[in-house]
C-alpha cells in the first residue's frame, strides 16, 4: 500500500486546520509535521503545540513526525505524548540514534530514520532493524517548494537490497511525476507539500498517486 502524507509545512499557516481537512478531503492517508530548530536545518517551523493540536481536531488522522533537529532524544518524549503517530530522527545527528529509535517503538509507534542527500544508506545499515520507516530525502532538509533530486533513487534501491522491508518514504520535490519514479524505485510512502497544497485540483494529484500501487 502507498501512503500518502500531506506535509503541512506547505499549508496556509493562518488555516492550518482548514488546510487539514482540505487534504482530507480530497484523499490524502495522513499528515507529514516537519520540525525544524534552526540548527540541523536553516529554518524554524513548527513545535510539539503543533502536533497536539492537530491530535485535538483529528484525533483519528496519523501524523508523522519529521524531526530536522541536532537534539531529538531531548524531545522525544514530548512528540510521543503530543500525539505522532511516527517519529523520525535524522541519521546525521549527534548522539545514540539507536537509542533514539529503540525508545520511539518501545512507545507503541513507528520509529524512523532519515538520511540527508549527501548520506549513504551504508550509514544507517546497522539501524534498519530498528526501523519501522526509512525517509529518504529528495532535497536538502529545511524549504518546502525544491526541486527532487532523481539521484536520490538508487538510495531506494539499496535499501531493499539489504533485506529492509519496511516503509520507505521520499520527501521533497514529490509530485505525480516524480512519484512515479521514488514509487517503481521501490518507495511506498510519498510525502507531498507544494504539488499537494498548492494545486488546482489535488484529488487529481492524489488519484495519479494511488495509480502507482503495483509498480514497484
Ligand atoms: C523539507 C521538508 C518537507 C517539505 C516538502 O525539509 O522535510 O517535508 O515539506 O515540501 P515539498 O513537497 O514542497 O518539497
Ligand atoms: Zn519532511
Amino acid at each position: 500500500m502507498i501512503e500518502i502524507l500531506s506535509s503541512i509545512l506547505a499549508s496556509d499557516l493562518l488555516s492550518v486546520g482548514a488546510e487539514v481537512q482540505r487534504m482530507l478531503d480530497n484523499g490524502v492517508d495522513s499528515l507529514h509535521v516537519d520540525i525544524m530548530d534552526a540548527h540541523f536545518v536553516p529554518n524554524l517551523s513548527f513545535g510539539p503545540a503543533m502536533v497536539s493540536a492537530l491530535k485535538k481536531a483529528f484525533p483519528a488522522v496519523h501524523q508523522d513526525v519529521h524531526l530536522m533537529m541536532d537534539n531529538p532524544e531531548k524531545y522525544l518524549d514530548t512528540f510521543i505524548s503530543a500525539g505522532a503517530g511516527a517519529v523520525t530522527v535524522h541519521a546525521e545527528v549527534p548522539g545514540d540514534v539507536r537509542a533514539m529509535l529503540a525508545k520511539i517503538r518501545a512507545a507503541g509507534i513507528k520509529a524512523g530514520v532519515s538520511i540527508k542527500p549527501g548520506t549513504g544508506v551504508d550509514t544507517i545499515k546497522e539501524l534498519l532493524p530498528l526501523c519501522d520507516l526509512v525517509l529518504v530525502m529528495t532535497v536538502e532538509p529545511g524549504f518546502g517548494g525544491q526541486k527532487f533530486m532523481a539521484d536520490m533513487m538508487p538510495k531506494i534501491a539499496a535499501l531493499r537490497e539489504l533485506g529492509y522491508r519496511g516503509q520507505i518514504m521520499v520527501d521533497g520535490g514529490i509530485n505525480a511525476d516524480t512519484a512515479a519514479q521514488a514509487v517503481a524505485a521501490g518507495a511506498d510512502a510519498l510525502v507531498m507539500g507544494t504539488a499537494l497544497l498548492r494545486a488546482e485540483d489535488p484529488a487529481a494529484v492524489v488519484r495519479a498517486c494511488r495509480a502507482l500501487e503495483g509498480r514497484t
